[in-house]
């Protein structure tokens, strides 16, 4: 988990959290294209191979079978990059603590980065999800729309059973 959050923090352009005291209750990381104006793939190469130097090298602890983990990540990665539309924005990483989901907090989560996306003249946003172990029907109420679907390597691997990358697309005009 650790792995993740740090890969998808790296290059969001957009993080935001929702607290309740001191307590975090929900994390949105979001990427807008246009924050990312020179280089921005570049950038994006650097990111993504620095956290996976730090797999390797067992930062996040001894993940057993690194290798083979960041071999399915890169294949996933460049499946999700051919089969996305153009898009000017990402959302790459939400969640809500388990104790406070049904109260609206994901889709302010989602308000606040859309409204950001549209500031920045963002006209189309993704996320990738997975079926079933995500929950499609939360984007799927919030107006996103089913784009695409392949096979997950890294999560079919590491849950020993067939699970499938969706991508989502939200049209913001
Ligand atoms: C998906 C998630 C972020 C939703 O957060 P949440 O705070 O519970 O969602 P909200 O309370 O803001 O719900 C917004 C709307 O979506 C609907 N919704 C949320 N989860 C739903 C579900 N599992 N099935 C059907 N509808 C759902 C709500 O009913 C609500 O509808 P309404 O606006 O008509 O009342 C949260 O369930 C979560 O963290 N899930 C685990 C992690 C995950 O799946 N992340 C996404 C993949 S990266």
């Amino acid at each position: 988990m650790r792995f993740m959050v740090e890969f998808y923090s790296a290059t969001a352009t957009w993080q935001e959290v929702a607290c309740i005291s001191d307590k975090v209750i929900g994390v949105l990381f979001g990427k807008v294209n246009l924050d990312l104006p020179r280089f921005g793939r570049i950038r994006t190469f650097l990111t993504d191979s620095h956290v996976y130097l730090k797999l390797l090298l067992g930062h996040f602890g001894k993940i057993p079978k690194r290798m083979k983990i960041m071999r399915l990540a890169i294949s996933d990665d460049k499946n999700i990059r051919a089969n996305s539309p153009r898009a000017d924005g990402e959302v790459t990483f939400l969640v809500v603590d388990e104790a406070f989901r049904g109260r609206g907090i994901g889709r302010q989560l989602m308000d606040r980065f859309v409204g950001y996306a549209r500031s920045k003249n963002a006209k189309k946003i993704t996320v990738n999800t997975t079926d079933p172990v995500c929950n499609l029907e939360f984007y799927k109420q919030y107006g996103f729309r089913r784009y695409s679907a392949f096979r997950d390597g890294l999560s079919s691997y590491a849950l020993k059973s067939e699970v499938k990358i969706l991508i989502l697309e939200l049209n913001l005009y």
